[in-house]
């Protein structure tokens, strides 16, 4: 690989459909620097919450984001949204944001709010001296990042979702949350036109990763 380019790697798909893991590997393996859009609109979603802002009322939902300062920490290769200068916990992960995440990721205004700062990862990241950026989400190679050099689009079948949600020991409403964000207007859940889509199903970790990595070093050594 060409350590002058810098390669930006989209990985989309459905609640625990692998995304987190294998991005996670993948930032290791090539010193690519990774983002988890999910934890922004899960802790937007906290602090919405926090304040009592009802998702439903547009000017609350205004008049929340205006109160947050975005921010970015980095933690080994991983980057973290900052809001008002607070580095999210595991509360992000916890019940309440689960059931309401969803509600509060389909609205617009929350969407442009995260937009440009989640482009903005890529100067982060060559600041830092990564070689490339590793982003999952559900519309990363949608609307993020349509021109990266590598678009995923994980799947996995419900049971086998559930299945590693309750060996994480989280109680996640997943189907839930991926028919509300499959169905909502703006950036809906879905695989990207051009995307390579995998089912990993049946595919173990390092399974998945192997077949990315040949992926991201088959593009590299086109380019
Ligand atoms: O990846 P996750 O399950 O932690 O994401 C939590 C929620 O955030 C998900 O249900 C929908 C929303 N989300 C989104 O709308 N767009 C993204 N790029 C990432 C997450």
């Amino acid at each position: 690989m060409d350590p002058n380019n810098f390669h930006i790697v989209a990985i989309d798909g459905g609640a625990a459909a692998g995304k987190s893991s294998t991005s996670r590997a993948i930032s290791q393996r090539f010193h690519f620097m990774h983002v988890d859009t999910g934890s922004f609109y899960r802790a937007v979603t906290r602090k919405l919450l926090d304040a009592d802002v009802d998702p439903k009322d547009s000017d609350a939902v205004t008049a929340g984001l205006d109160a947050l300062a975005l921010g970015t920490t980095l933690s080994d290769s991983t980057a973290s949204i900052t809001l008002n200068g607070w580095t999210p916990d595991d509360s992000i992960r916890s019940q309440i944001v689960n059931d309401n995440v969803s509600q509060f990721a389909a609205i617009p205004s929350l969407r442009a709010f995260l937009l440009d700062y989640q482009r903005s990862q890529v100067e982060v990241a060559k600041e830092n001296g990564f070689r490339g950026l590793v982003m999952e989400g559900r519309d990363i190679g949608s609307v993020i990042f349509p021109d990266a050099d590598l678009r995923l689009f994980l799947f996995a079948d419900p049971e086998k979702r559930a299945q590693r949600r309750a060996k994480e020991g989280i109680a996640d409403s997943i189907e839930k949350r991926d028919k509300l964000d499959s169905s909502r207007k703006t950036a809906p859940l879905q695989c990207p036109e051009g995307a390579t889509f995998l089912d990993t199903s049946d595919l173990s970790l390092e399974e998945v990763v192997e077949r990315v990595s040949e992926l991201i070093t088959e593009i590299a050594a086109a380019q």
